[in-house]
């Protein structure tokens, strides 16, 4: 059978040139980054190659990236070593956005039990936050807002540029979630007002398991982790040097080739939607198509014109090979409805009957059709049972 794999948003496959650059370090070049000896220090090279080399592409300085386990774990220490750390300077408010991952959403609600005043700010039907409604959140208490640059359901992206102009106005911290943005949209923290951002690897072509956090120079943090010195102390256990090696590789990879693969990206998923709507012009399609992420179709079938199930649909593409994601997410055993759907104003039945086409670097038009072609089948058979 023809295997399509249309989840990129949720990883990605190392990519060859990656795997090369990380198999010395995980095989010869073994040694621990901490150790003093030969090994330790061809290890600690490689590890501030690497550091060096992802803080160039972000226009950071070495010293700002700290590297770590991945998107969840630096989302929870920009959120939770902010607020901590501000914590003693008497500011509590937290905002953050309805759209959020779970890694930020989980984490701001955990802050409550801290002691967190926490401000979920509303987003329009394109996901774009508001910004007067920030605006008026940021208030005197306010110690940190946490947007995301860009989404991962919807790939609507944010106007972090001016949510954070907002924020310093008023002396407040900034933190975006850059997972699903890096490598796909330029990143200059030298223009841009952030002061803390989170990435992932395995987003970008690059291994599981390493992330990074960006913190600005400057920026009041605490450590989650406590143990060792490593990453200047802001994040202890033994580095993971093969990791950091690939990703930095992974890095390089997506920015020497942006130019040429976003537009590549775009024509695909506008070939892509094309086709399904020749079929189903009744099609909703979510997100902020003029300012997205080139490679997220998100879409959804009005529950007031038909009655489909996201989950029979992601099961009926499975079969025929093709690997998409739905608008639901399995929580405590039940299935929801995707809270970043939900808060874009669909309603419970439409938000489920929604599927998510990620596009990568080895997707082909004729992947496309093939993947159009079995979605208007199965939503016609799914539709056909659910009668
Ligand atoms: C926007 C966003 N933030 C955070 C994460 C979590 O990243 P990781 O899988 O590296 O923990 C993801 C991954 O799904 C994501 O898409």
């Amino acid at each position: 059978m023809k295997r399509v794999y249309l989840d990129h948003s949720a990883t990605t496959p190392l990519a060859p040139e990656v795997f090369e650059a990380m198999r010395l370090f995980l095989t010869e070049a073994f040694g621990n980054a901490s150790s003093i000896h030969g090994f330790g220090r061809e290890a600690k090279r490689a590890l501030e190659e690497s550091r060096e080399r992802i803080a160039r592409h972000i226009g950071a300085s070495f010293d700002e990236v700290y590297f770590n386990s991945g998107g969840t774990e630096s989302d929870n220490h920009a959120l939770t070593g902010v607020f901590l750390a501000a914590r003693e300077s008497g500011k509590n408010h937290v905002v953050i956005s309805a759209i959020e991952h779970h890694a930020v959403l989980e984490t701001a609600e955990h802050l409550k039990s801290l002691g967190a005043r926490l401000t979920v700010l509303p987003v329009d039907r394109l996901g774009r936050v508001a910004l007067a409604a920030a605006g008026k959140a940021l208030d005197a208490d306010t110690c940190l807002i946490s947007v995301m640059h860009a989404n991962n359901e919807v790939g609507t992206i944010q106007a972090i540029e001016e949510i954070g102009a907002l924020a310093r106005a008023k002396g407040i911290l900034v933190h975006s979630d850059a997972v699903q943005s890096l490598g796909k949209l330029p990143i200059d923290v030298r223009s841009l007002p952030v002061d803390v951002l989170s990435f992932s690897a395995h987003k970008i072509y690059g291994p599981k398991g390493i992330g990074a956090t960006y913190i600005r120079k400057g920026t009041k943090i605490e450590s989650l982790l406590r143990g060792g010195a490593q990453e200047s102390k802001r994040r202890a256990g033994t580095e993971n040097v093969a990791g950091a090696v690939g990703f930095a590789r992974a890095v390089e990879l997506c920015y020497t080739i942006l130019e040429t693969e976003s537009p590549r990206l775009g024509n695909l998923r506008q070939e892509l939607l094309a086709r399904i709507q020749k079929q189903f012009p009744d099609l909703v399609v979510n997100g902020d198509f003029t300012h997205s992420l080139p490679n997220i179709l998100s879409v959804s079938f009005d529950s007031s014109l038909r009655k489909l199930d996201g989950d029979a649909l992601i099961m009926g593409m499975d079969l025929r090979g093709v690997a998409v994601t739905s608008g639901s997410a399995c929580t405590s055993g039940s299935l929801q409805a995707s809270h970043v759907l939900l808060a874009m104003g669909r309603d419970m039945q439409t938000a489920r009957a929604t599927v998510r086409f990620s596009l990568g670097r080895s997707t082909t038009r004729e992947e496309i059709a093939y993947a159009a072609e079995a979605f208007c089948d199965v939503v016609k058979s799914v539709e056909a049972a659910q009668r």
